[in-house]
């Protein structure tokens, strides 16, 4: 028999049935839709779904990890030449801290840092912290929270006179679709001040095929981490997903300029979500929707910080793998 599903109220802290009651109204309201039924991508971030997160990474067909270490290793000291100082360090999505280590040490040089990685997901914040944690002239405190929350609280703690870096390496901004992106960009910046900066991945348009190959790769691996969240909601809200009657499916919209991954249904099938009471049906062929990842063009992305509160001060480019760090000032 499968194990009970956690529940709100049952030893769990406040938080975490917090954390529980959101991803549950968020998996009901998403596939409720009469139209194309959806999950948030957040939610792929699991400890399950960070592990093959990892090794996504690792695979020849995803160079956009790669393409961003290889940035940061051979930028991270020009980066830091252009920022101001005294400056603390806020990231939103902690990842594994590979990235931010190489610009860390190259910071941590000039000044001492304090720097306050923001995720909701506290596995990834302690990965984060083994990375980092040891590293001198450094100090961290992680927050659990949304971004926009954390980077608030963050803000708070400035002293007099300090600046912010808001790192955002993940390029997890190619989730948002391009209005919700613009959105995003614009909380940051009202939470920042003039001079303030903003360091912004933004994985860049490359060919159909190798965008397709990079998010649905030979191995599978792709497509498992996308089946895990199927997985997860059955683990943490008692569903009973038959994840063999689905398939991993990426697509590649022209106009939209993304990559979407979707699950797709392979027969007429029923859903119990037992811990929200709640049931629902997929076609053969109907799919749900779980993740978009936009690819930019690199004036787009000064335009994006235009837009929204930002000048571009410089962007740094892979020759590999098109893709760009961007450093931003708020205006
Ligand atoms: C972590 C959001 C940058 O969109 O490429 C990898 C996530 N999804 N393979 C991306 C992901 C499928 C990734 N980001």
């Amino acid at each position: 028999m499968a194990s009970a599903p956690r529940m709100a109220g049952a030893g769990v802290s406040p938080v975490a049935a917090a954390l529980t009651a959101e991803f549950s109204s968020d998996v009901v309201i998403g596939l409720s839709h009469t139209g194309q039924k959806e999950l948030p991508s957040k939610y792929l971030y699991d400890e399950v779904g960070s592990a093959l997160f990892d090794v996504i990474c690792l695979l020849p067909e995803y160079g956009l990890s790669r393409a961003g270490m290889r940035l940061l290793q051979r930028d991270s000291h020009e980066i830091v030449s252009l920022l101001p100082t005294p400056v603390l360090v806020a990231e939103l999505g902690s990842g594994s801290g590979q990235k931010t280590r190489l610009l860390l040490q190259a910071l941590s040089k000039r000044q001492r840092v304090n720097y306050y990685p923001i995720d909701i997901s506290g596995s990834a914040l302690s990965r984060c912290q083994q990375e980092i944690g040891q590293m001198d002239r450094v100090s961290i405190v992680g927050f659990e929270s949304a971004y926009l929350e954390g980077l608030q609280e963050v803000a708070a703690r400035r002293q007099e006179g300090e600046r912010i870096l808001v790192l955002f390496l993940g390029s997890t901004i190619g989730n948002f679709d391009r209005p919700a992106g613009d959105q995003f960009l614009r909380e940051v910046r009202k939470i920042l001040s003039e001079g303030d900066a903003l360091l912004l991945a933004t994985d860049l348009v490359k060919p159909i095929e190798q965008l397709l190959l990079a998010y649905d790769d030979p191995a599978g691996v792709t497509a498992a981490f996308n089946m895990n969240l199927l997985a997860r909601v059955n683990r943490e809200l008692g569903a009973d997903f038959d994840l063999r009657q689905f398939e991993h499916v990426a697509r590649y919209d022209e106009c939209e300029r993304r990559v979407e991954m979707h699950l797709r249904s392979k027969a007429w099938q029923r859903v119990t979500i037992q811990t929200a009471n709640q049931r629902f049906y997929l076609r053969e062929g109907e799919t749900i929707w779980t993740e978009s990842s936009h690819k930019y063009n690199p004036a787009e992305v000064v335009e994006m910080g235009e837009r929204t509160g930002f000048r571009c001060e410089r962007q740094w480019f892979d020759a590999e793998w098109p893709f760009a760090q961007n450093l931003f000032f708020a205006v």
